[in-house]
């Protein structure tokens, strides 16, 4: 049994997690930025890299504490090196490889994605390889068959906006707090989801990538008119983000033959998303699994998970691993045709 230290600060989220080999959560802490960021509507990355740089070592010593235990316990320091908003990605990464250092233990360096991809297997031992991946999150919005640890096979990614995004510029135009995702949700529950006819772009598509800038600009429009209810706009647009996710995943769905379909990332807390999903992965006779909502939105928890998991696997790194902004899981996925292509 191993235990694994996991950093994270890629985003506007501090954490910091000691988890052991054998899936348990010794202890873990998250600190989000959300309301340093609100007045900008979104993530402000200098803010964010100094907030990180403030909360991060407070956290380290609060999970020792919780676990009662001492760095010197830990049998690897797992931080997140990338991709992400680099003066964040920088804070747990260096604060990793410090620890590693002054500990002599080896560092992983954490693909952030692969934390979302392999966490549903922190919770679900059943969840064996290959899955497919449908990951959701404020920076991304791909489709991955995961067939092991480091092994990924991207079929489909944004061409403009993550899920996420589009959540949080819809909520920004209805005048909601950010983040987006959670304020949508609520409104959209007493919403007429026919009430706003609202594209749904890549629809119908043979490729499975996704599209939600002209979503965006049509719920601009629609707000603009004045002539719809803000719960109906919340509610037609939840809809039309729904509706997009379960036709793409159902073309990714054709192209592999991964028995369990899995969902993670910040939008996979959607309850809507999460329902239309499941049925999904009936009708199409897969297994469906998703991991609880606080494993989803960014935590540390799962950098800890992945690192336990390539430290099985005898993947870890020198002091000299690089912090990276865009690091694509699969590089050798082919670049799409867009305005800004995500990793
Ligand atoms: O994974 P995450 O915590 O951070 C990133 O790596 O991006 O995802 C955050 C994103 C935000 O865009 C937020 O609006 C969205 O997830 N989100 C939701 C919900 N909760 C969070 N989107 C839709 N419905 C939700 N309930
Ligand atoms: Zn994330």
């Amino acid at each position: 049994m191993a235990i694994i230290l996991g950093l994270e600060s890629s985003c506007d989220d501090s954490a910091a997690a000691l988890v052991t080999s054998d899936r348990r959560i010794l202890a873990q802490a998250v600190v989000g930025q959300t309301q340093a960021h609100q007045p900008y509507g979104g993530v402000v990355p200098e803010i964010a890299a100094r907030a990180h740089v403030e909360i991060l070592p407070k956290l380290v010593e609060q999970v020792l504490g919780d676990a009662n235990i001492s760095v010197g316990d830990v049998d690897a320091v797992a931080a997140t090196a990338g991709p992400g908003l680099i003066g964040g990605v920088m804070v747990a990464l260096l604060a990793g490889k410090g620890l590693a250092l002054a500990a002599r233990k080896p560092l992983i360096a954490v693909n952030h994605l692969e934390g979302h991809a392999l966490s549903p297997r922190l919770v679900n031992p059943d969840l064996g390889f290959p899955y497919l991946l449908l990951l959701v999150s404020g920076g991304h919005c791909q489709l991955l068959e995961v067939r092991g640890v480091g092994e990924y096979r991207r079929l489909a990614t944004t061409i403009d906006d993550a899920a996420g995004e589009a959540f949080d510029k819809a909520a920004k135009l209805l005048g909601l707090p950010y983040p987006g995702g959670p304020a949508i949700e609520a409104l959209a529950r007493d919403g007429d989801s026919n009430a706003v006819p609202l594209p749904r772009p890549l629809v119908g598509s043979g490729e499975p990538h996704f599209s939600f800038a002209g979503l965006k600009s049509a719920v601009q429009r629609a707000v603009a008119s004045g002539e719809f209810r803000p719960d109906d706009v919340a509610a037609s647009f939840q809809q039309a983000v729904v509706d997009c996710l379960v036709d793409r995943t159902r073309v990714a769905l054709g192209r592999s033959n991964a028995p369990a379909l899995v969902v993670a990332g910040g939008v996979a807390a959607n309850q809507a998303i999460r329902a239309a999903l499941s049925a999904l992965a009936t009708t199409e006779g897969r297994r469906f699994s998703i991991p609880p909502a606080w494993l989803c939105t960014d935590n540390a928890a799962m950098i800890a998970w992945a690192g336990a998991e390539r430290f099985a696997a005898g993947l870890v790194d020198s002091l000299d691993a690089p912090a990276r902004a865009r690091w694509p899981l699969d590089a050798s996925a082919e670049k799409v045709r867009g305005a800004g292509v995500k990793a």
